[in-house]
């Protein structure tokens, strides 16, 4: 009996000493296994008196029931350790700041040509749109420039094959609009008047500091019974004023040529201690309209295309063109913050 106490008192110490699942089940098999302490007692009880048999064979069962039991117990414990370390390990901790979601931002090009939406949209101008593959006759014969013209040559052209290009400049969709336009109305006696700006993508085979093989043009026409020189230079000194948000322009308005408009000219800004041609302009020449069917005799308006990518250098301070078509980040996010 004596020996009983001992074993039962040496498996609570020894249970209760043990952290580790496999390491219990070794121990368990010393008291409770085949050849363990206690199974030993039991064997035993066949060579004990009648008399004293039930009350040992009894106890040996008692204490074979505690130490089931503290095993048991022991068991659950370790259980729930692991299950308590192992939520501690995948802790989520949600007061930790998130990782956030990148929020993008308008493309500074983007940006200059909505300004420029907004500025003419004010003035009552709509906006129109063409295509970015041209018939070489919207791109050039439809604006005077025919065949075997010298003045092709003033673009450096991207020929998609002998009769289509990547357009070399926004003016094609002047006479695509003027189409339309007198289509529309051809019921009307007077043809209402036409005001419209038309942005786009142009492609020219051109590269350097203020030079991108891609690059934008919004171009303005205004046709009526009574446009003049003075509302072409009116309506731009306004624009270039709203643009830059100041009264003090330093523009020049220099005479030039181009075979869809007669006079020329072209617009400088100061820039970098010279000056940076944004566009061309002039009143638009009796043949594009009579290329279209609009009686030139009484009709008449202006036009003009500027360089989008140019507006926008002059505005953000930006020293090469080409910046803005390297995607690179640092830079872009200078105009989002
Ligand atoms: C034209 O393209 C004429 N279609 C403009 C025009 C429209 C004149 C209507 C008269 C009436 P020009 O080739 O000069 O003209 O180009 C216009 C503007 O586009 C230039 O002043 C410049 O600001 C811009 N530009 C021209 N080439 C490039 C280029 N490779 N990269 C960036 N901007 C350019
Ligand atoms: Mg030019």
């Amino acid at each position: 009996m004596q020996e009983l106490e001992q074993i039962l008192d040496g498996a609570l110490k020894t249970f209760a000493a043990l952290e580790d699942a496999a390491a219990l089940e070794n121990a368990k098999a010393r008291y409770l296994g085949k050849e363990g302490s206690l199974t030993g007692l039991l064997k035993g009880l066949g060579k004990l008196s009648a008399e004293e048999r039930p009350a040992v064979g009894a106890r040996i069962n008692q204490v074979k029931q505690q130490i089931e039991a503290a095993l048991q117990a022991r068991r659950d414990t370790i259980q729930q350790q692991a299950l308590q370390q192992k939520l501690a390990a995948e802790a989520l901790d949600v007061t930790l700041p998130g990782r956030g979601v990148g929020v993008g931002g308008l493309h500074p090009v983007t940006r200059t040509l909505e300004r420029i939406e907004t500025l003419f949209h004010s003035i009552g101008y709509a906006v129109a749109e063409g295509p970015e593959i041209e018939s070489d006759f919207y791109n050039f014969t439809a604006l005077n420039i025919p065949e075997d013209h010298p003045a092709r040559a003033m673009h450096d052209t991207f020929y998609i094959d002998e009769q289509h290009v990547l357009r070399t400049h926004t003016s094609p969709i002047q006479i695509r609009y003027m189409q339309a336009h007198l289509e529309k109305y051809k019921h009307l006696e007077a043809m209402p008047d036409i005001r419209i700006i038309a942005p786009g993508r142009v492609y020219r085979v051109d590269s350097d500091a203020t030079h991108s093989p891609m690059f934008h043009q919004v171009e303005g026409l205004w046709i009526g019974e009574r446009v003049s020189f003075a509302d072409l230079k009116g309506v731009i000194a306004d624009f270039l004023k709203n643009y830059f948000e100041t009264e003090d322009m330093q523009v020049r308005f220099r005479p030039s040529f181009f075979p869809f408009t007669e006079p020329s000219a072209e617009m400088d800004m100061s820039w970098n201690g010279g000056w940076l041609e944004i566009g061309g302009c002039g009143m638009v020449h009796p043949n594009v309209l009579k290329h279209v069917g609009i009686d030139s005799e009484k009709y008449i308006g202006f036009a003009f295309g500027v360089g989008v990518e140019r507006l926008a250098m002059l505005r953000y301070g930006v020293n090469d063109l080409r910046l803005f078509f390297e995607n690179d980040l640092q830079f872009l996010k200078q105009f989002n913050s």
